[in-house]
């Protein structure tokens, strides 16, 4: 199949975080790898119509060219329409656009294409599982995260999907002995159901599995825990880390100033540096640290509380340096972010930007470092991103960070990030000395630090890897006798 394969992302998924962009660059390498792959998907070009409307024609000579038209399953349903608040994720409404989906998949989209398996993403798909192992076909289930939704069979009937055939498999708030007794009154959980009816199962990082088996997360529900810790020890529960998209590259990146290769990282960074610096009105110097939190502001999970309580430290803390910090990120707390910069008068320190692609390719070339305070991580991808172009993650040590970043210790030429274990403030200001203090290393020692991880990174976390496991997962399963 075409190699343009890698521009999918760009066309068929209307991103929402990190799971968009990992189910793009998966089935890109899946191909790649030589799978046969058919995807199944919300009909988002009539949701986001106006949206759009400009790449429409774009979009077309894309699918039809990158893609064989009968490999692409848009699930369209009126519901679309009204739910453009998408967008925002793991909502209310968004439980009436899975339903939609789900029915067109169990409906029509697996009953004609007949797959051998069937990979389902998170709670959006949680009652595919329960259809396929009814009918016989192999279920992967991968948890991006730990959100979940609740429905009752009577909605999700009357939403046109015939649950009566597969309802025993699906995991219900409290046991019920009869399909009548569970009907009006008795929850369906989405994921856990996903996870309860799969055949395997896989967290996106072989660490959040661990912790979450070990319960070392308090807010995640007993169902996902029992669950999970079920297929864990009955050995059909495994962690695949996820990757990079590939358009991530500085050698290649035509989002950004300057192109740069790890060899020559100083030179390229700097450029970038200079072009942020100028464009955003922060105070223009070579020599400023430049922190950059590429992540989604979720206020729990992502750790912006966190970050809130330290900021102020950590600004005047560095005061003599200019450090600084850029945001380009979407959510409610950027404004919690603007008052501390009016409040303080960091205007030519800090810059909150909404997110785009653009302003995130140039950020990860100009930062010298990442700020990712996440209070859990089932994966993560700016960690592994930032290290490909030469910025260094500051984190706390969770879930698939701890997978994938390595406190750095220069005597020994190992590391790629700065990690805290405790996660209060205190944590947080540790991390970010110990980034300085590296960054006021000598030019030549940190250069070659840089140039080390940079090489690392590129040949470490890529979609090749990834793709590979879940092919040996697809192959050991298909293997195996099926337990209905
Ligand atoms: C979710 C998780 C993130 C993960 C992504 C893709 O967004 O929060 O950790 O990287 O899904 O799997």
């Amino acid at each position: 199949l075409p190699d343009r394969m890698g521009s999918l992302s760009q066309y068929l998924t209307a991103k929402a975080g990190g799971l968009a962009d990992v189910s793009a660059a998966l089935v890109s390498a899946l191909f790649n790898e030589g799978a046969d792959v058919h995807v199944a998907l919300p009909d988002y070009r009539s949701i986001f119509h106006d949206r759009l409307a400009p790449f429409l024609a774009r979009e077309q000579w894309a699918i039809r060219n990158v893609m064989p038209d009968d490999r692409v399953h848009l699930a369209e349903d009126r519901a679309f329409f009204y739910l453009n608040r998408v967008y925002s994720a793991y909502g209310g409404e968004n439980t009436k656009l899975s339903l939609a989906f789900q029915r067109e998949v169990i409906n029509n989209i697996v009953p004609r294409v007949r797959p051998d398996l069937i990979h389902c993403n998170d709670w959006m798909t949680g009652l595919i599982p329960a259809m396929s192992r009814q009918m016989g076909i192999p279920c992967l289930f991968t948890i991006h995260n730990i959100h979940t939704v609740k429905s009752t069979l009577a909605h999700i009937e009357d939403r046109g999907i015939d649950a009566a055939y597969f309802w025993h498999h699906l995991f219900f708030e409290k046991f019920s002995s009869s399909y009548e007794e569970a009907w009006e009154f008795n929850p369906v959980d989405f994921l856990a159901s996903g996870v309860f009816a799969a055949h395997f199962v896989n967290t996106v990082s072989p660490r959040f599995l661990e912790e979450i088996v070990e319960g070392r997360h308090d807010f995640v529900e007993w169902p996902l825990r029992q669950e999970l810790s079920n297929k864990f020890y009955a050995g059909c529960g495994t962690g695949i880390l996820n990757a990079p998209d590939p358009a991530f590259n500085p050698r290649s990146d035509k989002l950004i100033a300057r192109k740069y290769t790890a060899k020559e990282h100083k030179a390229g960074k700097l450029e970038n540096k200079r072009q942020l610096q100028q464009q955003l009105g922060l105070i223009r110097d070579d020599h400023a640290p430049l922190f950059f939190w590429p992540s989604r502001l979720d206020p729990i999970q992502k750790g912006c509380q966190l970050l809130a309580e330290a900021f102020y430290g950590i600004l005047s803390n560095h005061w003599d340096m200019n450090l600084q910090v850029v945001f380009v990120a979407n959510g409610d707390f950027q404004s919690v972010f603007r008052d501390i910069v009016n409040h303080h008068g960091f205007h030519d320190r800090v810059a909150v930007c909404d997110f785009s692609e653009t302003m995130e390719h140039q950020a990860y070339a100009a930062a010298d470092f990442i700020l990712m305070p996440s209070l859990f991580e089932p994966c993560g991808l700016p960690q592994m991103i930032a290290p490909i172009y030469g910025a260094l993650p500051v984190a706390h040590d969770t879930g698939g960070i701890h997978d994938t970043i390595v406190h750095l210790d220069a005597d020994k030429d190992t590391g790629n990030g700065f990690l805290f274990e405790h996660y209060n403030a205190t944590g947080l200001y540790w991390a970010v000395s110990q980034a300085i203090a590296f960054f006021k290393l000598p030019e030549t020692e940190k250069c070659r630090q840089i140039e080390r991880i940079m090489q690392q990174s590129a040949a470490t976390f890529n979609h090749a890897n990834t793709a590979r496991q879940y092919i040996d997962l697809y192959e050991k399963m298909l293997e195996r006798p099926l337990i209905n």
